[in-house]
């Protein structure tokens, strides 16, 4: 089955813990967006529910599709936050960030009772890492920043080039926030919540991939069907 059936039957499964009044964060990439696809049918069918975007691309769609959006500030603590992942790895341990959104997403994520996952059953990994970990930064000393980083990746055990984000004219790629994008390829995190612990001690990031402790569930749909984490 085409990964996008998948990625649409998983935001089909996560529509169902949706009820009416419920505040909620909307992720970001392509499984997010058919979330917020199925959403906005439901919205218009009387569904009522607030949406707090995890970023300017999903802003844009909520819009155009008519779903009522809101900031954070405006909305609240949240009810319920949907949002893909990269990798969904032991514990619900997630690399997030591939579409570069992720400071807004975990932002978002912490301020929901509950986070869900959804993803085609190919994002379920025994060790994080395959995936390179995006690392947001400030946009001043990248170079030191960066050496900086790759001796805190070392010291979490773990190895492998740190390459600045690019867009698809070459250029450094601009996150939401106005900073830019470490991916740091890694091929397997040993211990997650070390390596989390050493890239928030070095000065110059915002906020890296690694979502520990914050999704309660994850829909992973695959071609047998839908299972769910917990
Ligand atoms: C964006 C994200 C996405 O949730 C993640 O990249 C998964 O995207 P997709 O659903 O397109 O595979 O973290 O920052």
């Amino acid at each position: 089955m085409p990964a996008e059936d998948l990625k649409r039957r998983a935001a089909a499964h996560a529509l169902t813990y949706v009820t009416d009044g419920m505040r909620l964060g909307l992720g970001t990439g392509s499984t997010a967006r058919h979330f917020v696809d199925l959403l906005a049918e439901k919205v218009h069918q009387g569904l009522n529910v607030l949406g707090v975007p995890t970023s300017e691309q999903t802003l844009a769609q909520a819009v155009s599709l008519g779903v009522p959006i809101a900031t954070l500030d405006e909305a609240g603590p949240l009810d319920l936050c949907i949002d893909g992942a990269d990798e969904v790895g032991p514990g619900l341990a997630l690399i997030k960030g591939g579409g570069g959104a992720l400071l807004r997403e975990k932002i978002v994520a912490s301020a929901a009772r509950e986070m869900v996952v959804i993803a085609d059953a190919t994002k379920k990994v025994e060790t994080l890492g395959r995936f390179p970990l995006p690392i947001e930064i400030v946009d001043f000393g990248v170079a030191s920043i960066q050496r900086h980083l790759a001796e805190a990746v070392r010291a979490a055990g773990c190895e492998g080039p740190l390459t600045i984000r690019r867009d698809g004219d070459g250029h450094p790629f601009v996150t939401d926030q106005g900073h830019l994008i470490i991916d740091a390829h890694l091929g397997r995190i040993p211990d997650p919540a070390r390596l989390a612990r050493a890239v928030e001690e070095v000065a110059g990031v915002v906020e890296h991939g690694l979502f520990l402790g914050l999704a309660r569930r994850a829909v992973l749909a695959g071609a047998e069907g839908i299972t769910v984490l917990e």
